[in-house]
């Protein structure tokens, strides 16, 4: 590997495996290749910007002339695939932006970087490829049950890159990451979007019932994660990514509350997410085999994400205008109005 190209590098998992690898591989070229979506964020690269291994290109993955353009201008033998339209309640929304960049863009990736000869393609995935866990943790091998179309377009991409390495034998391999957390997310996501709405006292709309459970990891072990399966990975193989930090939502909003010291009356019941998965839970005992150790309890990441957000609210104010209050109103106006009248 010498010269890697980072999809998505400009979103909250791919920019801290962009720091990473700048950092830890200084021989490694390392090429971020990004749309600079809504959720793409130039701020999140500010520390790697001067650094002489990195360089950034704006492109979307399913644009083919750029793609094969970037891969012959940087000598690229080794892809990294991050990029994802990532939200679930926004896939609920509207599904369109997800087939093509989760499903159409990670086809573009694959068969340009075919076809320019690229050695290893990996590709992040997610554990809600496998649906929605009763009880027990998922296997890699477990059936693919997946129920948001964010969910089904993460499968449908991931099933393509099995194909490329059936049927043309191409290098792959996969990681499925649990539900990630940490600075630099976009305060959408349940974490920074609870912790950033309770710095300014407003309502936290916690859908149904809060008993819902997600397996939380540290995205710096993400990160790492992802390092050591690009380098130890079996090609073809898939790996979980697990947090092994198993907990309630109502749980994980109460932490939060008490790292604030705010009121618990700030949590507001409000209407369920349609088709919620009630739990995840994988085992990471495949990729444990392959010296992935993680650094980040439950505990010691939540304290560090909170006080993060705490610390850098010129990184998130900027963010919560415009675009981001639109999807806002959509997403939470009548679910609040309906929690005030219960
Ligand atoms: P994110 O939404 O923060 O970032 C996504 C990035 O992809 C952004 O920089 C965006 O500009 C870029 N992008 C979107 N469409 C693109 C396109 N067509 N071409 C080029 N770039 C494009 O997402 P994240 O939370 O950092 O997730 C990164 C990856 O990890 C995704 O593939 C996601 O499915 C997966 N994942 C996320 C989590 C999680 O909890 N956040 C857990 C497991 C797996
Ligand atoms: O499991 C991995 C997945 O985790 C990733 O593949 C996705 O990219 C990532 O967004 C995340 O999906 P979730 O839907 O689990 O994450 P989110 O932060 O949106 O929600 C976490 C839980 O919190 C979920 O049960 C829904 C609930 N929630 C979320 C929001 C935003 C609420 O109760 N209220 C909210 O406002």
């Amino acid at each position: 590997m010498k010269n890697i190209l980072v999809t998505g590098g400009a979103g909250f998992i791919g920019s801290a495996f962009v720091r990473h690898m700048v950092n830890t591989y200084p021989d490694y070229n390392i090429i971020c290749y990004d749309k600079l979506t809504y959720a793409g964020n130039m701020d999140n690269l500010l520390d790697v910007s001067d650094e002489e291994n990195y360089r950034f290109e704006r492109g979307d993955i399913a644009d083919r002339a750029k793609v094969q353009q970037t891969l012959a201008e940087h000598q690229i033998d080794t892809i990294v695939n991050f990029a994802a339209e990532s939200h679930v309640d926004r896939s609920i929304l509207d599904p369109d932006a997800f087939i093509h960049t989760d499903v159409v863009g990670v086809y573009i990736l694959l068969d340009e970087g075919r076809k320019h000869g690229v050695g290893r393609f990996c590709h992040v995935s997610t554990d809600e490829v496998y649906g929605d866990i009763e009880d027990g943790l998922s296997v890699e091998d477990d059936r693919f049950l997946p129920n948001s179309p964010y969910a089904a377009s993460k499968a449908g991409g991931e099933l393509m890159v099995r194909a490329y390495n059936v049927t043309y034998g191409m290098d792959t391999v996969v990681t499925r990451g649990s539900n990630t957390y940490g600075p630099y997310q976009y305060p959408e996501k349940l974490i920074p979007f609870f912790t950033t709405e309770a710095i300014d006292d407003k309502p936290l709309p916690l859908y149904g019932d809060g008993k819902q459970v997600r397996d939380w990891l540290y995205v710096d072990d993400h990160a790492r994660g992802v390092d050591v399966v690009l380098h130890k990975g079996e090609s073809g193989e898939a790996y979980n990514l697990a947090g092994e930090n198993q907990r309630f939502n109502i749980d994980v909003t109460k932490r939060i509350l008490s790292i604030l010291d705010k009121p618990e009356s700030l949590v507001k019941h409000v209407p369920d997410r349609e088709g919620h998965d009630r739990r995840y839970a994988m085992t990471a005992e495949k990729v444990r085999d392959l010296g992935w150790v993680r650094e980040y309890d439950f505990d010691k990441g939540i304290e560090a994400t909170v006080k993060w957000y705490m610390e850098n609210e010129w990184w998130w104010r900027k963010i919560k205008t415009g675009e981001y209050l639109e999807f806002y109103k959509q997403q939470y106006s009548e679910r609040l109005a309906s929690a005030d009248e219960s």
